[in-house]
This record gives structure tokens, C-alpha cells and sequence, in this order.
């Protein structure tokens, strides 16, 4: 089978998803805007064949490249897990004649007003919304939303550019600074706890289910840079304060219509128990998510992944045996990284825990912690009790110091 995959080598997990269609057997052709030199050494030796296009966002431009592509080489499948080319992957498809889903059916994935119309229409719990393209738009959408709300782009991603707003006069002062935004979302503030429902389906089934907690909820995360954000991936999916979000998760998949690939759904769970849609997008959760996954299974779900999509079923079972979960570290201080403080006594503690550690070594540059999730350093800590799993974590959260100069 030849799969043209969109942009094989970036962002960097591309390249984990890149090899797991060759592990699987695909022959597999990549299509990106970055030179060949630059693709990472995993996608460079999965690719059969690579073609360079200036940038991905000429569309046209890409769609004739793929068009004369496909007059050399058949293509049975095309394949983009990134974010801003969902939609056009989908044309490709769709002029290639290619199975998976179509323009209109990406659409709702990508605009978060037609995704909430969409799910409101089959009577799923969304926040209350309205969209709004001008100031007293927003005006008119927080009447009737009422206080508190969140103000947020409805194509954003990264928390980017999302507000919270509990008065008018807190409204007032947002305005200035989504006045670039052309269409938001005006939202219910649903106060809760919040998660993740990732799924690797076939043919409409579910074949892997995951759910993540986000400690804190990603707008604290980006709000406050002391903070050292972790994402849990939980081991017993059958605990009952689960149910209603898999339940949630499983309509969302059938009102969409998705059947093969992955999803990423974050969901909110009230302390009243109530459970309440955030969005869902139709490709993989990002931030070294499925890394963490990896670790809660010992699975490799790139492969599996991609064996979903060419074969349709997954060759081994994919267990869940630990809780897992990524804690990013960010650096005090501008400049360079000059040292670490708290690891050897964490490490004297929890190394049997520790399932991965990847810090900016001494010298290196900061990262810009709020155009990446990862910022300046990522462990992995994992372990069967949640209880433990979280103490750990948060240990690695608290006591564990980079420092910048
Ligand atoms: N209606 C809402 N109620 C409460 N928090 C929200 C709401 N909408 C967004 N948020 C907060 O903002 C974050 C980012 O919003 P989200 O819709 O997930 O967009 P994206 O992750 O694509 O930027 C969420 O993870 C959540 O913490
Ligand atoms: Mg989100």
C-alpha cells in the first residue's frame, strides 16, 4: 500500500507516526515544506520517496504537485495528522478520490462553532455559545452567554488567544486583545476538572481508548509560567467518575462520523458529576501525549496507529497497566539554561518511575514556554496507583528547578 503522508517530519512526533506506517508495511511517500536534509532521522528512513513544496499553505500550489504525483505513482491513501493541513488533506482526498474524511466532513473538526452546532443538534452537552466576527458581536454573545465566560478563537489551538471573562468590565479589557481574532467563540465557563478522550479507531469502532487529567486545566497552564503542567494518562478507565466522559467521547465520535484514525476530545467533568463537551480534533493529542500513552501501556501506538488506517485492526493487544504522565518544567530566569536543582534527590526516590527525563542541558537556549507546550524540559513518571503516580509527579512539579541566566 502507498501512503502519501503531509508533512512526514514535523512537528517532531510526524516522524514517530512516519516509521509506524513503514513498521506496518506501507510504502510510504512524504510531502512537506521542509528541505530533505532537515526531516528527522526516524522520517527519513521510513520515507520510500520525498517532495519538497515551498510551503504547505500554497494550497493550490500543493494540490497540482499531488495531482502530478499521483500520474507516477499510484496513491491509495493520504495522511495528516497536523492540525492546520486537516482541511487540506481532505481536498487531496477528495480530488485523489482517496477513502477517509472529506472537506465537509474535516470541517467540523477544525471550526469549534460548526463542531458545538453540530453535537447541540444531536442533544450533547456543549457550553453555551455563540460565535461573533465584530466587538459588538462579542457584546451581544456575552448577553446572552452571561458571566463567567471564555472568549476563544474558533479555529485556536495552545490555549492561544482564550480569555476568561467574569464582568463586563473583564470583558471590556479582553476586547483589545482578541481584536486580531477574526471569528470567536463567545462560551459558558464550565467550572470543573478537565480531560482528555483520545481514541485510535477502525471502521467506526473504537479499538484504543485513553483519557488524560490535565493538572492544572490548560488556561491556568498558560496563564501562570511557575507553573509545571501535567498530563496524566489515567490506567483504570473503568473507574465510574470516568463513565460519563467515555460515554460523552463515544457520541461525539458517531454525531461526527468519524471511522478511522485518531482523536483527540477534551472534555470537563462538574463537580455536580455533569459532564460537558470542549472540543474534539481529528488527529492525535500533541504535547508528547502519546509518548505518555506509550509509557501507560508499553505500546507502541504510532504503530499501532498505523496499522489502524492501512489494515484495519491493531496486530497486539494494547494493555493498560500504569498511570502515566509528563510533567513540563520551565526555567526561571531569561537566556541560557545554567543549572538544575532537585533532581539527584528525586532521582535517589523514583528512578524505577522515572520512564523518561529529556531537560535542556546546561547552555542550551530557553524555549519559549508559551509557544510550547514542552518548554524547557519534560519527565515522565509512571506508576500502577494513581494515588503514587500523581504524588510523584507533582514531587517533579514542585522540587524539581531549572534555572536560566
Ligand atoms: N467553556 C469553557 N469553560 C471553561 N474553560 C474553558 C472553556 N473553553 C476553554 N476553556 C479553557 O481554555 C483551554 C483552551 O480551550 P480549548 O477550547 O481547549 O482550545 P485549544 O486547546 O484549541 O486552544 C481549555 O483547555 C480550558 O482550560
Ligand atoms: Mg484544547
Amino acid at each position: 500500500m502507498n501512503v502519501l503522508m503531509i508533512s512526514p517530519g514535523y512537528p517532531a512526533e510526524m516522524a514517530s507516526f512516519t516509521r509506524g506506517l513503514a513498521q506496518s508495511g506501507a510504502s510510504v511517500i512524504g510531502l512537506g515544506d521542509q528541505p530533505a536534509g532537515a526531516l528527522p532521522a526516524a522520517a527519513r528512513d521510513a520515507l520510500a520517496h520525498y517532495v519538497q513544496v515551498g510551503s504547505l499553505a500554497s494550497e493550490d500550489h500543493v494540490v497540482a504537485t499531488v495531482a502530478e504525483l499521483a500520474r507516477q505513482v499510484r496513491i491509495d491513501q493520504l495522511q495528516c495528522l497536523w492540525e492546520p493541513y486537516m482541511v487540506l488533506a481532505a481536498r487531496l482526498r477528495e480530488g485523489l478520490g482517496l477513502p477517509g474524511l472529506t472537506v465537509a466532513q474535516t470541517l467540523p473538526f477544525r471550526d469549534k462553532e460548526q463542531m458545538k452546532q453540530l453535537l447541540d443538534a444531536a442533544g450533547v452537552r456543549t457550553p453555551r455559545h455563540h460565535a461573533a466576527r465584530t466587538v459588538a458581536g462579542v457584546w451581544a454573545a456575552a448577553e446572552q452567554t452571561g458571566y463567567p465566560l471564555i472568549v476563544k478563537p474558533v479555529d485556536g489551538a495552545g490555549s492561544a488567544d482564550t480569555y476568561r471573562a467574569d464582568s463586563a468590565a473583564e470583558l471590556d479589557a479582553i476586547l483589545p486583545m482578541v481584536r486580531h481574532v477574526p471569528q470567536v467563540s463567545v462560551e459558558e465557563f464550565i467550572d470543573g476538572e478537565e480531560f482528555t478522550y483520545d481514541t485510535i479507531c477502525a471502521d467506526g469502532q473504537v479499538l484504543v481508548e485513553n483519557i488524560c487529567q490535565y493538572h492544572p486545566r490548560p488556561l491556568a497552564t498558560k496563564m501562570h509560567e511557575w507553573i509545571s503542567p501535567i498530563t496524566m494518562a489515567l490506567r483504570d478507565l473503568d473507574d465510574p467518575g470516568l463513565q460519563g466522559g467515555r460515554e460523552l467521547g463515544a457520541a461525539v465520535l458517531a454525531v461526527l462520523g468519524f471511522r478511522d484514525g485518531f482523536t483527540h476530545m477534551e472534555w470537563y467533568r462538574k463537580a455536580d458529576g455533569e459532564v460537558v463537551f470542549g472540543e474534539i480534533g481529528a488527529r492525535p493529542p500533541g504535547a508528547r501525549t502519546v509518548d505518555v500513552m506509550n509509557y501507560a501501556t508499553d505500546a507502541d501506538l504510532f504503530t499501532a496507529w498505523a496499522q489502524a488506517v492501512t489494515a484495519g485492526r491493531i496486530f497486539a493487544r494494547v494493555e493498560r497497566r500504569y498511570n502515566a504522565g509528563s510533567v513540563f518544567k520551565r526555567a526561571r530566569g531569561a537566556g541560557r539554561i545554567t543549572g538544575y536543582e532537585g533532581l539527584d534527590k528525586l532521582l535517589a526516590e523514583y528512578r524505577e518511575h522515572v520512564a523518561a527525563l529529556e531537560l535542556l542541558p546546561v547552555g542550551a537556549p530557553r524555549r519559549d514556554w508559551r509557544a510550547t507546550t514542552v518548554s524547557d524540559g519534560m519527565v515522565i513518571v509512571r506508576h500502577r496507583e494513581l494515588a503514587k503516580a500523581m504524588e510523584i509527579a507533582q514531587r517533579f512539579a514542585a522540587e524539581l528547578h531549572l534555572y536560566a541566566g
